[in-house]
Formats: structure tokens, C-alpha cells, sequence
């Protein structure tokens, strides 16, 4: 069955890819990004907002009432900043793009979905959620809250016929990872492969790769350790 999809940064990256497989099987997109859609105007509904602007929940509503109800939502949008101290100039922008964005896409969404009784939100984490990074704690931070808020809302959710997905990703070959080792990198279409299996299966989480997520438990042992130490 088809499905109206919201997107939520499908400019570029694994968004775009997403929209992509969406649209191969028939779906229907309505795209949000500050650049236009690299599909042009002959694709889909595309609507250029900053995701972070003061606005963005009433702009969303708008948004809905002229294209929704939306079955599903998928929110790709990030941003990535590394820490240059003592420029802080950028933190807090992170953690209003990638978490605070987020909570009000969920927000403006569920009060229809609550009356229908069903609707999907899926959201793009990281491996990275769990650990301390010190070059670029404000996007790893945005994660662990992003993380976490949606766990806990898809076990609140998941009796009154909501369903909610948080992906934790690895490394996905686009212009957001800024690391200089990206162990076990994916192209952005496979990483969208992952997006399309979770639509029909809609786990509450989904780690890739999962001996990555591993891998980022043990260094977050030994960081633990490290701190107990200290
Ligand atoms: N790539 C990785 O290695 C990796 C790993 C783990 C998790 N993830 C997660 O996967 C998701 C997608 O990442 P990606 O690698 O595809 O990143 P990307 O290529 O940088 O794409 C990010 C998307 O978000 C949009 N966006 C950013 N800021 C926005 C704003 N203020 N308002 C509206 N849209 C905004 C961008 O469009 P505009 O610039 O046009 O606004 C773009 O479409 C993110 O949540 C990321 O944290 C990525």
C-alpha cells in the first residue's frame, strides 16, 4: 500500500537516497531542507524551511494541513560541528538541529496520529550515541538525547498503535562524518536499504553495523573506567 511520507532533510546524503527507494516503490514524498530538492520541480513536493528556525513547528503545521495526514515521518536532517576552542559559536545550533527539531517534528505529528490511532517515526542516529567524543561533543551529545527520547516514546507509544524507529548508524559515505578512520563505511543507498526494511518492520531500534556498535561499547567501557579512575 502506498504510503505519504514526510521527509525531514532528503536534500542530500542518506535523505535523498531514501527518497530515491521511496519513490521507486510508488510512495509519496513531501521533502523539507534549506537547499532545494535535487529532484527539481518535476519531483516531488519540496518545501525549503531551516529546521531550526524559531517557526518551524507552526510552518510544519501548515505544511501538514496542506499535504498531510502523513503516515509516516523519517527525519534525516543533522548537522555536524567539530569542537575548535574556544570557537563555541556552533554548539548549541547542533543540538537545536539534530534533537530539539526533532522533538518538535514528533510533537506537531502526534496529536493526528493519536486520533487515527496509527503513524511511523522514523528517525537517523549514530554508533556514536553512546560514547564521549571530544572533537565534536555537541553532535554525539544530540544523539544520545535523540537516542533516547525516542526509545522511550516508542515504549509509551507503542499500545496506542504508534509505531517509532531509532536507527543508529555507523560510518555512511556523505559529506556529514569528518573522521579521519570511517571503519566499515556504507554508501548512502545501502544505508537506505536499512530505512526501507525498518518501514515494514518497524523495530523500536535498529543498530548498523551492529559489530561496530560493539566496538563503540567497548571503548565506551573503557572510557567509563577511565572517568571512574579519575
Ligand atoms: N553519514 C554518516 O556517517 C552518519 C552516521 C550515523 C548517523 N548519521 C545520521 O544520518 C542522518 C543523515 O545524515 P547524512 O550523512 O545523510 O547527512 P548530510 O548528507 O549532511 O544530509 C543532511 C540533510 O539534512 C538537511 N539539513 C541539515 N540542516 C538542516 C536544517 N537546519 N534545516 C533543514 N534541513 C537541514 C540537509 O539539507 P540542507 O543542507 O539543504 O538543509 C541534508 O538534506 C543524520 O541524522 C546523521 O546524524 C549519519
Amino acid at each position: 500500500m502506498p504510503k505519504k511520507i514526510l521527509l525531514i532533510g532528503n536534500s542530500d546524503g542518506i535523505g535523498a537516497a531514501v527518497t530515491r527507494s521511496l519513490l521507486a516503490q510508488g510512495h509519496q514524498v513531501v521533502g523539507v531542507s534549506r537547499s532545494p530538492s535535487p529532484l527539481g520541480i518535476e519531483g516531488p513536493r519540496h518545501m525549503v524551511l531551516d529546521i531550526s528556525d524559531p517557526h518551524y513547528p507552526e510552518t510544519l503545521r501548515r505544511l501538514m494541513a496542506e499535504e498531510g495526514p502523513f503516515d509516516t515521518c523519517i527525519f534525516c536532517a543533522a548537522i555536524g560541528s567539530g569542537l575548535h576552542l574556544p570557537d563555541l559559536s556552533q554548539e548549541a545550533k547542533v543540538i537545536d538541529v539534530n534533537f530539539t527539531a526533532m522533538v518538535h517534528t514528533l510533537a506537531t505529528l502526534l496529536p493526528g496520529w493519536l486520533k487515527q490511532g496509527q503513524g511511523h517515526f522514523i528517525g537517523l542516529s549514530s554508533l556514536a550515541d553512546d560514547f564521549y567524543n571530544t572533537d565534536a561533543p555537541s553532535y554525539t551529545a544530540s544523539k544520545a538525547g535523540f537516542s533516547n527520547y525516542l526509545v522511550a516514546m516508542a515504549l509509551k507509544l507503542k499500545s496506542q498503535g504508534i509505531s517509532i524507529t531509532n536507527i543508529r548508524f555507523g560510518f555512511v559515505d556523505t559529506k556529514l562524518p569528518k573522521a579521519s578512520w570511517k571503519p566499515l563505511m556504507m554508501t548512502p543507498d545501502q544505508a537506505a536499504t536499512y530505512v526501507m526494511r525498518c518501514l515494514t518492520t518497524k523495530p523500536i531500534q535498529l543498530s548498523v553495523p551492529k559489530i561496530l556498535g560493539f566496538a563503540l561499547y567497548g571503548i565506551r567501557w573503557i572510557q567509563s573506567l577511565r572517568i571512574w579512575l579519575s
